[in-house]
């Protein structure tokens, strides 16, 4: 029998760290597939996905800057797609058109509620920051799983109120310069902003205000071990890293694709870090 292929499409795509998860789940489960990492200009995105049943492709997941375009060019989405705009996974159907999914919140939310099982999504307001495709996935899960208020603060302030606006419910944008006091009575913050990441600076958020018993997010993931965690650490508040989001949000494709549900564990962390988790 022909494998099965997947891959990933982005530009550029050297960094991707999804050949090297999916890539463990292949071997780990014996699956006859392939799973690689397709570089594909912008100009190209269309094409390059209309040709992924003609090569015998079962799918793609589609990283930056690729989302929105392959939300437009595929046949059908799903909700979730569909309100974000965007789409990170692919599925071929057997008739030869294209579903796009939307997996981030998705991946989002297992992590968070595998890391911090005794977080309560409905009692108290969440803080998000920042108000690009990250946090758009975030926002609209913790609406969807009946988060009271979701205070979103963003630097260019003017896209956190557009984000409110546009999603509504309980979204309230909240002015960057007044960040920290927006952590009073929070049950969880999450960074989904680049700060923090290597090469850029760290958050500046002090997190005195947030009650003892609030949860820390950062989807950053390079370091493992942010600023923001390191502290929230130290204060014996729960973090949770952005690894896990990475891991979860490949679930869902690999499933459609490979017919085998995956597992998330350590195992699987330090196939994708390539080395020991500190
Ligand atoms: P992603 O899809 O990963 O969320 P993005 O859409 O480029 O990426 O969004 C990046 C986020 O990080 C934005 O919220 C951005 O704030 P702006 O909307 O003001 O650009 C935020 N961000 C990036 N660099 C930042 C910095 N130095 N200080 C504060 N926020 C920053």
């Amino acid at each position: 029998m022909n494998p099965r292929l997947s891959g990933v499409i982005g530009w550029p795509i050297g960094h991707s760290r999804s050949p090297a998860l999916h890539g463990h789940w292949l071997a780990r489960y014996g699956i006859n597939g392939a799973y690689v990492a397709l570089p594909v200009h912008p100009d190209h995105v269309a094409e390059a996905l209309r040709a992924l049943p003609l090569l015998g492709f079962v799918g793609c997941n589609v990283t930056v800057p690729h989302k929105e375009a392959a939300f437009r060019a595929v046949d059908h989405v799903d909700r979730v797609a569909a309100r974000m705009g965007a789409v990170n996974t692919i599925v071929v159907r057997p008739d030869g058109t294209l579903e796009g999914r939307n997996t981030d919140g998705e991946g989002f939310l297992k992590h968070l509620q595998a890391s911090a099982p005794d977080w309560v999504p409905t009692d108290r307001p969440v803080l998000v920051l920042g108000a690009g495709g990250a946090a758009r996935a975030i926002v609209g899960t913790l609406a969807d799983i009946g988060v009271p208020e979701v205070r979103i603060a963003n630097r260019t302030d003017a896209r956190a109120e557009a984000l409110a606006r546009e999603f509504g419910g309980p979204l309230k944008p909240w002015p960057w310069d007044h960040r920290e006091e927006a952590l009073s009575g929070c049950s969880l913050v999450v960074n989904t902003t680049q700060l923090g990441m290597a090469g850029h600076p760290a958050l500046d958020l002090p997190l005195d205000r947030l009650p003892a018993d609030g949860t820390v997010c950062d989807i950053v993931y390079t370091p493992l071990e942010t600023t923001l965690l390191a502290d929230a650490r130290r204060r014996g508040l729960t973090a949770v890293d952005g690894l896990g989001m990475l891991l979860h949000q490949a679930r869902a494709g690999f499933a459609a694709w490979f017919g085998v549900e995956p597992a998330v564990d350590d195992e699987l962390r330090r196939a994708v870090l390539g080395r020991p988790i500190p």
